[in-house]
């Protein structure tokens, strides 16, 4: 059966239309090799269709890992300030950004159109540990591991604990399994520490350190097969 060309992309997870639009207009698009640029080009069931090269293969969930740069909100969309979606791929705008960092914040940040797994490792019930390293304005003090890594009361929720492990007089990691706004700032606040630079170097055991700052990559196989059991 021949559908649109647009359509057939759409279908695909490739964007909306207007987005598939853009990319076929772009020269992006080609079918049985050849570069097509209208939209209302038809395509069938032995049409090969190639993004960019990359022949497209149908699959219903796809999971990126980025590298988050500073600068940059955890949000689809703003109208004045760049979002984490703009380092995307135009065919890629569909995605969910699974948890928040904070503007000035850094590291690792999964993207998904797979709504159950996204929901699963918000959960506070399935205790997603999240990993950060953090520079503070001053020196830290003595009992930072004892007030850390016990609850402390805020006026919106209370901590479940931390693991604190100092790399030396003003940068530590914490280890969190909540994700409240703004948590681990709030957090070293309440020793006294102001914290000056924040990434995230783990999440739910995915770490960035292959990624250059602002890139992307999917996850690999066995990342995912390990992300998939949240989903159970
Ligand atoms: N906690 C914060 O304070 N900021 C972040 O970006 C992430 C966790």
């Amino acid at each position: 059966m021949a559908v649109r060309l647009d359509k057939f992309l759409a279908d695909y997870g490739f964007g909306t239309r207007s987005e598939v639009k853009k990319l076929i207009s772009k020269g992006k698009i080609k079918v049985d090799g050849i570069t097509i640029k209208k939209a209302e080009s038809k395509v069938n069931e032995n049409s090969i269709v190639s993004i960019e090269d990359i022949d497209v293969v149908y699959r219903e969930f796809v999971y990126y890992l980025m590298n988050k740069p500073a600068g940059y909100l955890c949000a689809t969309k703003d109208k004045s300030q760049p979002v984490v979606l703009d380092l995307l791929e135009d065919y890629r705008k569909n995605l969910a950004i699974v948890g928040r960092l904070d503007k000035d914040s850094e590291g690792a940040l999964l993207l998904t159109n797979d709504g159950k797994l996204n929901h699963f490792l918000l959960a506070p019930s399935n205790k997603v540990a999240k990993k950060y390293y953090v520079k503070l304005d001053s020196v830290l003090p003595e009992n930072a591991k004892e007030i850390l890594e016990n609850p402390i009361k805020f006026k919106d929720f209370e901590t479940k604990g931390s693991i604190f492990q100092q790399i030396d007089d003003c940068s530590a990691y914490l280890t969190i399994w909540e994700g409240k706004h703004h948590q681990v700032k709030r957090m070293f606040e309440r020793i006294g520490c102001s914290v000056k630079y924040l990434k995230r170097v783990e999440f739910a055991g995915l770490n960035v350190d292959d990624l250059p700052i602002g890139q992307y990559r999917e996850l690999t196989s066995q990342e995912l097969e390990m992300l998939l059991q949240y989903k159970k």
